[in-house]
């Protein structure tokens, strides 16, 4: 008898929702899970922004019409004041942004996207990267290659390794970016590394996806933690000869508004190229997937950002959070540190939700199996999952796994 072609093998789980489940069934009174990239506060729970449940205070009249295929107009251009600071202002006609699905659907739109239009041979994404954009980018039938992003040796950026793989690509190949706050690393690009991979990915002809998903999460600071999207960007406006690039913008982390998909994607096309046709075909790619994107993320954020008292409240709110984390960086070092005597500078050092230890996939099945805490078989950390409650036994557990 034929086999039906839908009798399909069933996929492997998610690692990271898998491992949540395994979390959530967990009776150990002591568990602690440093797996979800989710913010939490001091008492491990969930935070919604103050600035955030201002907003959602103001907007209890808000009707529940559809938005547009592109999403808010005034959401899209607080998105892209946000992202691109002055930089973009007179630029109206190369810079074409349409609200998404979150950060997700920002990546899967771009993909789609350039993978008919612009067709490369290669897309380029970091090697480690947040586990999505190979999935995202191999369904488009783009040949995926990896560009070696960070060296365990030296716990920094590998720039030799990437200079070398990135100068091997092709005109109109494409090349991933994280903006800031790298997952699953934490580890970043200095300035000066920037503007050689900027100019190396404008000699080469390179078009560049930015994923921005920690724009003021990171440090703070909205602007600095932009940086390298601006740089990029003004660039691509004072050339003819340009690809372009796009920024794929969650608004998951820096809100804290993960459950409600709120996010805008950014095409950037050289001074002499308009963009508008190029954004009609996002838009006509939105219609078929999902006809409009939701609304409510949307309003929030765009009421935050649009009031100036709520925008101060924000910011405010990001250093509370970036703070804490900076904050379980250094108790989680300084405990190391004093119970193994060894060097583990780099967990302080490193930026963002995530710390890449160094710990190997055995020392962390010991830690599950041991000690109840959860984190990914890479040895990446969620430093948010830490608080003043857990971290002397996250602390005490590490040691003991990396004595022996
Ligand atoms: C680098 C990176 N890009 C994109 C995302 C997308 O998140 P979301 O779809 O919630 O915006 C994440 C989430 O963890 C991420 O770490």
């Amino acid at each position: 008898m034929e086999t039906h072609l839908l009798e399909l093998p069933i996929p492997s789980e998610d690692i990271a929702f898998g491992l949540m489940g395994d979390f959530e069934a967990d009776t150990h009174p002591n568990k602690v899970s440093l797996i979800a990239g989710t913010y939490r506060d001091e008492n491990g729970k969930p935070w919604v922004l103050p600035s955030v449940g201002m907003a959602k205070e103001r907007l209890r009249d808000e009707n529940h019409e559809y938005l547009g295929i592109a999403g808010s107009p005034k959401f899209i251009n607080l998105a892209k004041e946000l992202i691109f600071g002055s930089v973009a202002s007179g630029f109206e006609d190369n810079i074409g942004s349409i609200q998404t699905v979150s950060g997700t659907s920002a990546n899967h739109l771009a993909a789609t996207f350039l993978a008919d239009r612009l067709r490369p041979n290669r897309v380029f994404i970091p090697s480690p990267t947040w586990i999505n954009h190979k999935s995202i980018w191999e369904a488009t039938g783009v040949t995926v290659a990896e560009y070696p992003y960070y060296s365990s040796s030296t716990k920094q950026v590998d720039m030799a390794g990437m200079m070398d793989t990135l100068d091997q690509a092709e005109p109109n190949d494409i090349v991933v970016l994280q903006a800031c706050a790298h997952n699953p690393t934490g580890v970043d690009l200095s300035p000066s590394q920037w503007r050689q991979i900027a100019d190396l990915c404008h000699q080469r002809m390179l078009f560049v996806v930015f994923d921005s998903a920690y724009q003021g999460f990171a440090t703070g600071d909205v602007d600095g933690d932009a940086w390298a999207v601006r740089h990029f960007t003004e660039k691509v406006l004072a050339f003819e000869n340009h690809p372009g690039l796009c920024v794929a913008q969650s608004f998951s982390k820096n809100f804290g508004l993960y459950g409600e998909r709120v996010g805008a994607l950014h095409l950037v096309l050289p001074r002499n190229v308009s963009v508008q046709g190029a954004r009609g075909e996002l838009m006509a790619i939105v219609r078929r997937e999902y006809s409009n994107p939701p609304r409510f993320g949307a309003s929030i954020v765009q009421k935050v950002l649009g009031d100036r008292g709520l925008r101060v409240q924000w910011e405010d709110d990001l250093n509370i959070m970036s703070l804490r984390i900076k904050n379980m960086r250094r108790e989680l070092r300084r405990g190391l540190e004093k119970e193994t005597q060894q060097d583990w500078s780099h967990v302080e050092t490193q930026i963002g939700m995530f710390s890449y230890t160094g710990l190997t996939k055995e020392q962390v099945s010991r830690l599950r199996h041991e000690f109840h805490i959860y984190l990914l078989p890479s040895g990446r950390i969620s430093v948010c999952g830490l608080n003043e409650g857990n971290i002397q036994y996250v602390v005490h557990a590490i040691s003991e796994i990396t004595k022996s």
